[in-house]
């Protein structure tokens, strides 16, 4: 087992202010002074010397520090090792009817800048941090004893990656691995492109999200799944539901959703190649009426700034999408965007619903699935919010 060298750390005040916080970003403006290397782990104190933790430093990412352990232990092999033990440890807990989850969530499993899904007998990893890709000799022999996996795959094309000084690209690591799997949530199987789908090839935060809202829609006649992708939520809500049409802006997304039909036997859902924002004004306009609605859109707010324009997006299709609701109907409605809290989402509901002169009943509100865990400390580990509305 292999050992770490240690360089050192300073915080200013605010940076220790958010130490002591329990956030384990420290910003490059809250940094006094620090020495080592992109990528290395260095130990992180106050002005008065006082022990902060340990962090992966990295000189050239704004979030300069990015602290692992508030312990003075030995972050060596073993240590990377008994972390991710304890993350596929929790998945196993979790009892996930699912072969395709995800194992290791960043921050909110104590790994800064690793993402390792599990799609079958694979692994996907995503990597952010140069301090994660300079231990992948520690990462991937832990990663094949514990897992035993055919194959594990970089999917290193966030552009994300650059800001830490890590080359962009997809690359197998070990084994092999195919573009195409089937996997299976629950009941339904579906085709994941691992190399070029989104994501690491699916939306596995919405895996429970998926079942949930099908048991929502059972029975009903007519249900409108918009930004459907392969069909996440509309193949589940095929199971129950009579009729479901599966709406989204992208050719390739709708084929492989065509093609996922076809996988389970459904021959009830109907696939429509649109932009979501012209399909819901023309279908309201025209007075459809629907039983359920679902509205899974991409990040409308990708930063701060881009939340007053998001709000307005997120506001226009809520508010379609609730006047195509037939009486006693359901709107399954989401947003992935960190930025547009919560809160905002509320209020943007609410906007929406008023502006629509519907009476809607909150049923649930809903995050993501359990295998990405919400860490309390750090609110940017809840980023996924569905709601599941009811008109009265
Ligand atoms: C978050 S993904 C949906 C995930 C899917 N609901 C699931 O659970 O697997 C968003 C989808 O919206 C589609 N999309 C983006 N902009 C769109 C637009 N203006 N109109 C229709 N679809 C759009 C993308 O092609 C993508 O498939």
């Amino acid at each position: 087992m292999q050992t770490e060298t240690m360089g050192q750390a300073v915080l200013k005040s605010k940076g220790t202010a958010r130490a002591r916080a329990g956030h384990p970003w420290i910003y490059r403006s809250d940094v006094a002074e620090a020495d080592g290397e992109a990528g290395d782990v260095v130990r992180v104190t106050d002005r008065a010397g006082r022990f902060l933790g340990r962090a992966f430093y990295n000189p050239r990412s704004e979030i300069t520090l990015r602290i692992i352990t508030r312990e003075e232990e030995e972050t060596d092999e073993a240590w990377f090792r008994a972390r991710l033990e304890k993350a596929l440890a929790y998945r196993e807990s979790l009892g996930i009817d699912a072969d395709a989850y995800r194992l290791v969530h960043s921050e909110a499993d104590g790994l800064p800048g690793l993402v390792v899904d599990r799609y079958g007998e694979y692994l996907v990893l995503q990597i952010g941090s140069a301090a994660i890709e300079k231990r992948l000799d520690w990462i991937l022999p832990a990663l094949r004893d514990l897992g035993g996996p055919a194959g594990i795959l970089l999917r290193g094309d966030a552009a994300s990656r650059k800001r830490e000084g890590l080359e962009v690209g997809i690359r197998v690591l070990c084994g092999e691995v195919p573009d195409l799997v089937v996997a299976r949530e629950g009941p339904v199987r579906y085709e994941a492109r691992l190399k070029t789908g989104q994501k690491t090839g699916s939306f596995l935060d919405q895996r429970e999200n998926h079942q949930a809202a099908a048991s929502y829609v059972e029975g009903a006649e007519k249900v409108l799944d918009v930004f459907s992708y392969a069909g996440g939520f509309a193949l589940h809500a095929a199971r129950t539901a009579r009729r479901v049409e599966a709406v989204d802006s992208s050719g390739g997304a709708l084929d492989a959703a065509r093609r996922n039909a076809e996988l389970n036997g459904l021959d009830n859902l109907t696939f429509t190649r649109a932009s979501a924002f012209n399909l819901l004004r023309e279908r309201s306009d025209s007075g459809e009426l629907y039983d359920a609605v679902i509205l899974d859109p991409p990040a409308f707010a990708k930063s701060a700034r881009e939340v007053p324009k998001a709000t307005r997006a997120y506001k226009e299709i809520n508010l379609r999408a609730m006047k195509l609701l037939a009486p006693g109907g359901t709107l399954v409605t989401c947003s992935c965007s960190y930025h547009f809290s919560r809160e905002i989402m509320e209020d943007t509901l609410r906007s929406a619903a008023a502006d629509a002169g519907r009476a809607m009943r909150i049923r649930e509100w809903r995050g993501q699935s359990s295998d990405h865990p919400e860490v309390l400390t750090i609110p940017e580990t809840r980023y996924l919010k569905c709601a599941i509305l009811e008109r009265v």
